[in-house]
């Protein structure tokens, strides 16, 4: 059988970055319970040219310069924060990169797992014809109410991956476990720009899902728990991972320690909630950061409020740190310009699910922009223009490297 998995994969941020210790003093709340409580330091958070569609384009773009187009003739753009009720993210996208337009290019939506329905999609293409290649952009905005439970947990990153035959990096085994169950713990209404949560209610769910998903993938002849060398999950908050580990050892009956989960965290600690990356964001920490991994069992669990989820694994393809990209991701992170939260909350408050015309002022520094709006259709470009924001590039957290 052919092997089928993500032959590439690279991680993109926004411009600005929030210090949650900042958040917690403005909101008289002791900073240990964001840096404990949730396991969150810092949040990334969108300037005001830079959208999903931005930064999606940014972590793809690596990945055409290492590997060219050749072959993919399929782009799958997973995201909770699209940018149009009826265009795709990433048809935007396919324009930024010059691809070809022998393309099909799709958006797909279920909350955070969005991610894992465009790699399942990606694998089932590839299977069927193995000289294609897809290119699987997951890229998310998180955003919540201000002064809610949830704004300690926004946040926003893009994953890309190249999924194909004879991957570099990881092996998708083929069973899967899933798990559908129809429950109101997240969603975001049309007229909405930031999430309505019960926070109570989407932890038990996260939860309730991790054992259906588990007992789907062992009914359907999943290896068993001990032969699954490293977990990733998604992260909401790296506490949640935590919480979703003890629940699976419970569950099992097997001691599953936790700190195997700290490499997991580095990325997504620093970044906040990315919703459909943060599982890949999760992924690309670990295989940045651990030097053995080559023959092992990752196991992989994406949660989507509303809910769905799955576990897939994957085996660490040999010679994988040599497609690491950890000094981009670094870089890309040290780079970002640490908000005020008075700016913060000025640019939250201003988001907008308004279409009408606007030229938007030159901020971000990443490679692409959101250019704004002409005759009510949006506009992107490559970042030519040199940016005027005052800039504070915040020194890198331990987090960071
Ligand atoms: N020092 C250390 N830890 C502290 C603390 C302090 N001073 N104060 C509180 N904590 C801990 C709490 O004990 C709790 O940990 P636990 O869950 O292990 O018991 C944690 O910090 C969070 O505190 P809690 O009071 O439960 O937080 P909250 O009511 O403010 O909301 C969420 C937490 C996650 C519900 C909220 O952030 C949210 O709604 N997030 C968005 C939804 C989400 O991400 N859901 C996940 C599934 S998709």
């Amino acid at each position: 059988m052919t092997r089928i998995g993500i032959h590439d994969l690279a991680v993109a941020t926004t411009h600005h970055v929030v210090e949650l210790d900042d958040l917690a003093e403005a909101a008289g709340v002791d900073p240990a319970k964001y840096r404990l409580g949730l396991g969150q330091e810092r949040m990334s958070f969108p300037a005001p040219d830079d959208d999903v569609v931005t930064i999606g384009a940014a972590a793809a773009a690596p990945i055409l310069e290492r590997h060219g187009a050749d072959g993919i003739r399929t782009v799958l753009f997973a995201t909770e924060s699209g940018v149009d009720q009826s265009k795709s993210g990433g048809v935007f996208v396919h324009r930024l990169l010059g691809l070809p337009p022998t393309v099909r290019t799709v958006e797909l939506k279920q909350a955070c797992y969005g991610g894992t329905a465009a790699l399942q999609t990606a694998l089932g293409i590839v299977a069927r014809d193995p000289r294609e290649r897809v290119l699987v952009i997951s890229s998310d905005i998180a955003r919540y109410e201000l002064d809610s439970p949830g704004e300690p947990t926004q946040g926003a990153a893009a994953v890309a991956m190249l999924v194909s035959a004879d991957p570099d990096i990881l092996e998708i085994e083929p069973i899967a476990g899933v798990n559908t169950t129809d429950v109101d713990d997240f969603w975001r209404p049309t007229d909405s720009t930031t999430a309505i949560v019960d926070g109570a209610l989407s932890l038990d769910a996260y939860l309730h899902s991790v054992t259906g998903a588990w007992d789907d993938y062992r009914a359907q002849g999943g290896p068993d728990v001990d032969e699954i060398h490293r977990f990733v999950y998604h992260q909401p908050f790296t506490k949640m991972a935590r919480k979703a580990h003890a629940h699976l050892a419970a569950h099992t009956g097997v001691e599953l320690p936790v700190e195997t989960l700290e490499t997991s965290f580095r990325y997504n600690r620093v970044l906040g909630n990315s919703y459909t990356a943060s599982l890949f964001v999760g992924l690309a920490a670990v295989l940045d950061h651990e030097d053995d991994l080559a023959g092992t069992r990752i196991g992989l669990f994406s949660y989507g409020s509303g809910s769905v989820s799955e576990i897939i694994t994957g085996i660490v393809q040999d010679g994988y740190r040599e497609h690491s990209r950890r000094d981009e991701t670094a870089a890309a992170l040290a780079a970002r310009v640490r908000l005020p939260l008075d700016d913060y909350r000025a640019l939250h408050a201003a988001t907008t699910t308004s279409s009408a015309d606007v030229e938007t002022p030159h901020v971000t520094t990443r490679p692409y922009r959101f250019a704004g709006v002409r005759g009510r259709a949006r506009h992107y470009e490559p970042t030519t223009t040199p940016a005027t924001a005052e800039r504070e590039t915040v020194e890198p957290a331990s987090a960071d490297r």
